[in-house]
């Protein structure tokens, strides 16, 4: 079937099979490799990218449903800048494979602006970037990391 896209502020028409799974689709037809797929079950959070500006896992999202902008972790270079040097000067990766995952549901929380005024900016990092597993690094960097993009640090 042909599916219609919008995906980094293009228009992309691909013929896919119906059960195919958005992230396949960014991987494989397009080369975004950016979006990681580990579990492949909506458990770690690796493949995660925007869908009309929420955070979501694209390994559990089929390419053929999506009506809304996608934004991967190609298009987020810049406006991540803050967040991708913090994550450096905390060592806030250490295999890496989580990271790209991690960086967009950190672009969603601070463009949320909830970090700006919530009481205990640690705890809500925490829990509302908890999708995301990270197998190396213990967590603690990247919330420092996170802390110091929002200004919270
Ligand atoms: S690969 Fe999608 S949540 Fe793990
Ligand atoms: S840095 Fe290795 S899984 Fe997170």
């Amino acid at each position: 079937m042909i599916v219609s896209l919008r995906v980094n502020g293009q228009d992309v028409e691909l013929d896919v099979e119906p059960d195919v799974t958005l992230s396949r689709v960014l991987r494989e037809r397009m080369g975004l490799t950016g979006t990681k797929e580990s579990c492949s079950r909506g458990e770690c959070g690796a493949c995660t990218v925007l869908i009309g500006g929420r955070a979501v896992v694209s390994c559990l999202v089929l390419a053929a449903r999506v009506r809304e902008e996608i934004t991967t972790i190609e298009a987020l270079a810049d406006e991540a800048l803050p967040l991708r040097k913090a994550f450096s000067e905390h060592g806030a990766f250490q295999c890496g494979f989580c990271t790209s995952g991690q960086i967009v549901r950190a672009t969603a929380l601070l463009r949320s602006g909830v970090l700006r005024e919530c009481a205990d900016p640690e705890c809500t990092i925490r829990k509302e970037m908890s999708g995301n597993i990270c197998r190396c690094t213990g967590y603690a960097p990247i919330v420092d990391a996170v802390l110091q993009a929002a200004g919270r640090s």
